[in-house]
């Protein structure tokens, strides 16, 4: 094993792609997926990597500095990958204070460790910061976010994220720290949590129940397949520069309304449904307090200087994804239910919760 990378939020939606994405294309690495399994985690999302022999599972929690000097002190990483996060606007909105502790403290407590434990020899290591297109706040119809648009974050989770990045940046500005942070556009794909937009709407529409959206659904966003980020996130760990900010984005702008009426067509064809059926269920509801209205992603830096590009369509990734979920009852019941909770101590302990 050349390599140990300690991947945090491993067990998230976003984290379990590119857990499984670095498990099988770097049989040589070495991968310990760091994650709290808050409500958000789900080792159900990696199951068929779990016995894989690069690939070894850690519950722990980022805010708590002991545990996370044993786990550097234990497994010795050369690299982190840092998805853990708390990642949902509303929640935010209800209730700040986790994502203040965990998206600030606890990136600070993993940068601090990180710049203790390889106490300045540096080479051959890096920090690198998934981070969100959230933090440059919200466009008009015009213009996109490039990476050097001023930070505004407008949301509670968007601002400490904002936090993430300025620790990430001070790092690496007064220790030397090898630093580098992407901040990615709007994702959807396999094993996403259904409170975000795509998922909630495809169980839904499963269920024949409302779909809410919010305001007049003219936000837009712009959507990226979340295996394509697992590509870019690779390509920035291998090639990115220390020190650098990559965007991230999808070129595929959608109004939420759009988007789901484009999605409820797409979910009658494989349901057989009466044409028009599905988008009967779409509800207008009361707006997010404090709404960004658009986002919308330059990614051309990463595109000229290491030739990304996204590879899947949005037809083509609304439609695996949709396919997903369709064949992924089971999933989806154990996260409605809590079940999938369970699949930790099943798995690990062999006894109940
Ligand atoms: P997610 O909510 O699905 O997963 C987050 C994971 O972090 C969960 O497995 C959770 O258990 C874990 N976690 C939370 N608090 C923790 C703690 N204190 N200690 C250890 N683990 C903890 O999130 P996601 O959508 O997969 O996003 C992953 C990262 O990517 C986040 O940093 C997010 O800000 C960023 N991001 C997400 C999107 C998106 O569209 N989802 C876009 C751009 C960037
Ligand atoms: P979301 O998936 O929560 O991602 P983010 O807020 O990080 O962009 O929401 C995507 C868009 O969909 C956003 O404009 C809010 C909107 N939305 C709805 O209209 N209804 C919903 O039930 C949800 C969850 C989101």
């Amino acid at each position: 094993m050349n390599k140990t990378i300690l991947i945090s939020g491993g067990a998230g939606f976003i984290g379990s792609h590119v857990v499984r994405h670095f498990v099988k294309s770097y049989p040589e690495y070495r991968i310990i997926n760091l994650d709290l399994l808050t409500y958000a985690g789900n080792l159900e999302n990696l199951k068929d990597i779990e016995k894989e022999k690069n690939y070894l599972f850690v519950r722990g929690d980022i805010r708590n500095r002991e545990e996370m000097k044993r786990l550097f002190e234990e497994h010795r990483p050369d690299a982190v990958i840092h998805l853990a996060a708390e990642s949902h606007v509303d929640r935010s909105i209800s209730d700040p204070t986790e994502f203040i502790s965990t998206n600030v403290v606890g990136t600070g407590n993993l940068l601090t460790l990180a710049r203790d434990y390889w106490k300045g020899s540096y080479e051959g290591k890096l920090f690198y910061h998934i981070s969100t297109d959230e933090v440059f706040g919200s466009l008009g119809r015009e213009g996109k976010f490039r990476e050097d648009t001023p930070y505004d974050p407008k949301s509670p989770y968007s601002a400490s994220k904002a936090g993430a990045d300025h620790l990430v940046r001070a790092f690496a500005h007064t220790y030397g720290l090898p630093a580098v942070i992407s901040n990615c556009s709007n994702n959807y794909g396999p094993y996403q949590f259904p409170e975000k937009l795509i998922p909630l709407a495809i169980y839904r529409i499963m269920n024949g129940e409302e779909i809410p959206v919010y305001g007049k659904g003219e936000n837009i966003r712009d959507w990226l397949y979340v295996e394509d980020h697992a590509r870019a996130i690779d390509l920035l760990f291998h090639r990115g520069q220390p020190g650098e900010t990559y965007n991230i984005g999808g070129y595929n702008e959608w109004k939420n309304i759009d988007l789901l009426r484009l999605l409820c067509r797409l979910a009658d064809e494989r349901l057989g449904n009466d044409p028009g059926s599905s988008e009967r269920l779409i509800s207008f509801v009361k707006d997010r307090a404090g709404h960004d209205l658009r986002y919308a992603i330059d990614a051309e830096k990463i595109r000229k200087e290491l030739g990304w590009e996204p590879r899947v369509s949005f037809q083509e990734g609304l439609a695996k994804t949709l396919d997903w979920y369709l064949s992924h009852r089971e999933w989806l019941d154990h996260v409605i239910t809590g079940e999938y909770r369970q699949y930790y101590n099943r798995q690990y302990y062999d006894r109940p919760f």
